[in-house]
């Protein structure tokens, strides 16, 4: 089954603030953003058909090369469970499901193309292996996504990053065409695409997350004590011993899902793994090389003053 076109349907800028976020006073903040998202998203229609209504905003498909190309950039595979967030017509959801063997959850506000992804979905044998909620992409319970699929716009991304971020490490994150502001991608490619319905230059990108595990603050192993710092996959870590004035190594890298690694280089090289609630250093190499193999614990963070370190 082939995808073609440009769908249109109509689009409420107010939707993507969730009922909580607008019982906690958010809405005029959220009415603000997703204006700025759908004029974003307005200034590249520029070459769109001029039938569309003013007050018609159309939903703009993913076509289906890169479709594929975002599926195959997350390595989407039979154990997966993706996830698209504003799901349109079902196309990326069906497509794992039918070319790669995934599972997969689309969720959509409009109600029509819930239908017809529901449809789609019977006629290619796939209504097992898929569902189509109508539902605010901003409530959807995102706990069982090994990968997350966007095709939104860049202060949605924004909205939604905290909770991308708080998913179970490892899990893919794939958006065509808007990025997630600092937060880099790990991988990213640009395709031609004469086909695309928006845009002047008709090419897409397609950019992909892996979540990173949460290892930020300081972890002990007996008389070692490893101060981790993070900022999304990036690291640093300053590795000390008790007694030693100078610490016994520092490196940075990144961390992809469960493990951080250095990028090579002369300096300290040094593999971390989060097991559970345990940090292991897999591998390190200069000074840090004897401490390889050792496991550290998270120490609680200090409310009070002072440097939080490693007790016994
Ligand atoms: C640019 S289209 C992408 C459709 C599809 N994911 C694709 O890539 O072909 C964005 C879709 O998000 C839907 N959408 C917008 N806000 C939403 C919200 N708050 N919750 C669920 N869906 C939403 C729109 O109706 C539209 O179908």
């Amino acid at each position: 089954m082939m995808f073609m076109g440009t769908c249109t349907g109509r689009l409420q800028p107010q939707q993507p603030c969730g009922p909580a976020q607008r019982a906690a006073g958010w809405a005029t903040r959220c009415l603000f953003l997703a204006g700025r998202a759908w004029a974003a998203m307005l200034a590249l229609l520029v070459s769109a058909p001029a039938a569309l209504a003013q007050d018609e905003v159309p939903f703009i498909t993913t076509p289906d090369r890169v479709t594929i190309a975002m599926l195959e950039l997350a390595g989407v595979g039979a154990a997966d469970h993706v996830v698209d967030l504003g799901s349109g017509d079902g196309r990326i959801v069906i497509t794992a499901a039918r070319r790669f063997g995934a599972s997969g959850l689309g969720v959509e506000i409009v109600p029509e193309l819930v239908v017809k992804s529901r449809a789609s979905a019977q006629a290619a044998g796939l209504a097992a292996r898929t569902e189509f909620r109508e539902q605010d992409l901003f409530v959807t319970d995102l706990a069982r996504a090994t990968v997350v699929t966007m095709y939104l716009l860049p202060e949605v991304n924004l909205q939604l990053r905290p909770r991308l971020l708080a998913l179970a490490p490892g899990t893919r994150i794939v958006s065509h065409d808007w990025d997630l502001g600092e937060w880099r991608p790990d991988r990213s490619l640009t395709l031609e695409v004469p086909e695309k319905a928006i845009g002047r230059e008709k090419k897409s990108r397609v950019m992909l997350w892996v979540v990173p595990a949460r290892l930020h603050g300081t972890w002990c192993s007996g008389t070692l004590r490893l101060h981790v710092e993070q900022r999304f996959q990036r690291f640093s870590a300053t590795l000390e011993e008790r007694g030693r004035s100078a610490p016994v190594a520092v490196f940075d890298g990144r961390i992809e899902g469960t493990l951080a690694a250095t990028d090579g280089g002369l300096t300290t090289q040094a593999r971390l793994r989060l097991a559970g609630d345990a940090l292991r250093l897999e591998s390190a190499s200069h000074a840090a090389a004897a401490h390889a193999g050792r496991t550290f614990a998270r120490q609680p963070e200090r409310t009070g003053a002072g440097p939080a370190g490693c007790t016994d």
